[in-house]
Order: structure tokens, then sequence, then C-alpha cells
């Protein structure tokens, strides 16, 4: 008997119809990178073989992996000093391993904590070792990323780590604090949406699936004198250094994450680098920021106005029921997941650099519409 596979996601939006998509990730991606997997998933590069079914040894795969480092080195201006590794276990790996491999048993680290995902990490770091909670972000409910001068550091700390964007409260540091110590950056939610001076870290890490591709891989950049630092005796998959050593094949690697990671490099530089989508990325916050400030107090923006970020806009309507209406009139337009984070409810639109313009312009116009007509 044949069967026919189907997916949960053919009805009932059959093949061609797309809608604006605000999911905070996994998050839309580039459509010219789609078009590009989907013919390279039955046969990539005239191989006959797709890119699912490839050898991660083998050529198609190597080259897939030098270029996929290549163009990450050109659009951030990585040079030697810095490591490049496409590693697994998603960004809450990252929390763990960050001081597993550099927090000593008589040091300290400085963590600056702005949201749920600084918190988990800092429950991490602590069953490894002593944390200094530099700032804590919960006493004004993670409303604002600190000033340099809001900051309580620690003498001679291992590292400090702040989380570049917010991807739940919608705050992001707008330059990364000067802590005077090797500094961390969870990158996860921002990276590649504008310039990031990589020489002013020691480690930046990313998952993937909200401006770099599918879920699966995580981006690791790290100063390779600091690598060297790397706690000895860690099991092989939890240590940097021997990751590596082995090009990111210490083991078989996320090899279609990086693969499409790797898509979305190209895509960037197409778009003109990071400076460019810096640009875009500001006018696209900038469209929807103005329908929550010129609202007359209708929307409420969870963000102090210094902290915005301008990949996740977050906001609130006047009740949780009107919020739920708003979500569901919506979807009505084609515009969908705009649901706040479970955690902290009201509404979230999540505007990587792959998302439309027009998709913040149809947004901002749906939302002056409810505003004035949907209101009870
Ligand atoms: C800023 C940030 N850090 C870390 C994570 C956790 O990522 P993962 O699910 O890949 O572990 C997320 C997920 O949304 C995030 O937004």
């Amino acid at each position: 008997m044949t069967t026919t596979a189907t997916s949960p996601l053919t009805e009932p939006n059959p093949l061609g119809a797309r809608v604006f998509n605000f999911s905070a990730g996994p998050a839309v991606l580039p459509e010219e990178v789609l078009e590009t997997a989907r013919q390279d998933l039955w046969n990539i590069g005239g191989s006959g073989v797709g890119v699912l079914e490839h050898s991660h040894r083998g050529p198609v795969i190597s080259r897939i992996l030098e270029e996929a480092e290549a163009d990450c080195r050109a659009l951030a201006g990585i040079g030697e000093d810095h490591a490049v590794l496409f590693l697994q276990g998603g960004a809450s790996l990252q929390f763990a391993m960050v001081p597993m491999s550099f927090l000593g048993a008589d040091q300290t680290a400085d963590y600056l904590d702005t949201g749920s995902w600084t918190n988990k990490a800092i429950t991490e770091a602590k069953q490894l070792g002593t944390v200094n909670v530099a700032f804590d972000g919960s006493r004004s409910s993670y409303d604002h990323v600190p000033g340099d001068d809001e900051l309580a550091l620690s003498d001679g700390a291992a590292y400090s780590y702040y989380c570049d964007n917010n991807t739940i409260s919608g705050t992001e540091f707008p330059r990364p604090p000067a802590t005077g110590s090797p500094l961390v950056c969870d990158a996860s939610s921002n990276i590649f949406s504008r310039p990031l001076d990589v020489s002013r870290h020691v480690l930046i890490f990313a998952g993937a699936q909200k401006n770099l591709g599918p879920a699966g891989c995580t981006l690791v950049i790290i100063r390779k004198d600091f690598l060297e630092r790397t706690r000895d005796g860690l099991p092989s998959m939890l240590d940097y250094r021997q990751h590596a050593e082995k090009g990111s094949r210490l083991n078989t690697p996320p090899v279609f994450a990086i693969y499409v990671m790797g898509l979305v490099f190209k895509w960037i530089r197409r778009q003109g680098g990071v400076e460019a989508l810096a640009t875009l990325n500001r006018e696209k916050a900038r469209i929807v920021y103005d329908a929550i400030d010129d609202s007359g107090g209708f929307y409420r923006p969870v963000a102090r106005a210094d902290s915005r970020s301008n990949m996740n806009v977050t906001f609130r309507s006047p009740s949780e029921a009107l919020d739920e209406k708003f979500v569901e009139k919506a979807k009505e337009r084609d515009l969908v997941g705009l649901k706040g984070h479970r955690s902290v409810g009201g509404l979230r639109a999540s505007i990587y650099n792959a998302f439309p313009r027009a998709g913040c312009e149809a947004l901002a116009s749906f939302m002056r519409e409810f505003a004035a007509k949907d209101r009870d």
C-alpha cells in the first residue's frame, strides 16, 4: 500500500499563500533562501543527492561549512583572533557551557539580569560557581537595559555576561555595556541585525532560529586566547577547544541548519550587509512604535523608550480580553504570531531581519484601525 506523506500544515493554507509571520522564533526566513533550500533538498549542486543526504565529511558539506564560516566572518568583520563554531544544544546549552568552561572555583562572574533568558543563564551559572548579579532588572519589571552607571561590578570578574536583545520584554542594548572584564554576549535574537563589535567580546553566541536560520544550530564566536582558558577535563561535547580543533565536526554537526544559515549569510551580504539591514530594521521598528505612540495611550509599550528593541516590539492593549481580540482579528488579516510570550502576556511583534517592511506597515495600519473601532 502506498501512503502519501502529508504535513499538518498543508491545510487550510496550501502551497502558495504565505502570511505575515511575527513569530519570535523559529521565525520568518528570507523567501529566496526557502526557494533555494527547496531545490537543494532534492538535489544539491547537480550531485544527484539532496542536502540532507550527504555525508558530513564529504566535499559538498565540507564546502557548505567552509563557505558558511567565511561568509559569517565577512559579515561581522571577524578576524583570525576569533574562532567561529557551529554547535548544538541551543542557546540554552551556552548558559551552562560558559560558566563550566570559564568560571573557576575561586572566581566570580558578573551577570546583567535583563530578562527571562539572563535569569536562566544565572540559574545555570550559580550551579557551577559564584555569580554577582551586577544589575537586577526584575526590580523594574525588565523594562530597560542598564546604563553603565547602574552596574555593580565585581573586581577581577572572570567574565561579564549580558543579553544584547531581550526577546520577551523587548529591550535592546544601544551599545555593549562597559564592564572592564571579558565580555560574553547572548545575541540570539538580534545577531546581524546591526553591526556588532566582535573585538570587544571574548564570546558571542546565538541560537539560529531567529535571525540566522532553523533551530538546531548555535553560532559561537569565541576569541582564541580566551578559548585556551577552557577548563581541562570537560566531556568532549562540552569542550569549546575540541569543537574548534575539529572545525565544528567533532561529531555529526547539524548539517541542514548550518546549510540554511550559510544561505542566510549570503542573503544578508546581498542586502548590503549588516549596516544596510540596521537602517532597514530601524525604519521597520519605527513604523510599529509610531502606531503605539500615536494611539493616545490605547497601546502601552512594555519597554522604556531608551531601551526599545528593533527586533521584538512589545506592547499591551487596555485589557487582556482586548489583547486576545487583537490577536484574533489580526489573524483574519493574515498577521500571525502576535501573542506575547506566555510568561508575560500582552502582545509582541517580532520583526527580525527577514521580516518585510510591508508587514510592519500592514500591522501599523491594523493597529490604528483596531484602536479606533474595536476598543470594546
Ligand atoms: C535571547 C535568547 N537567549 C536564549 C534563548 C534560548 O534559546 P534555545 O531555545 O535555542 O535554547 C532564546 C530563545 O528564545 C532567546 O531569545
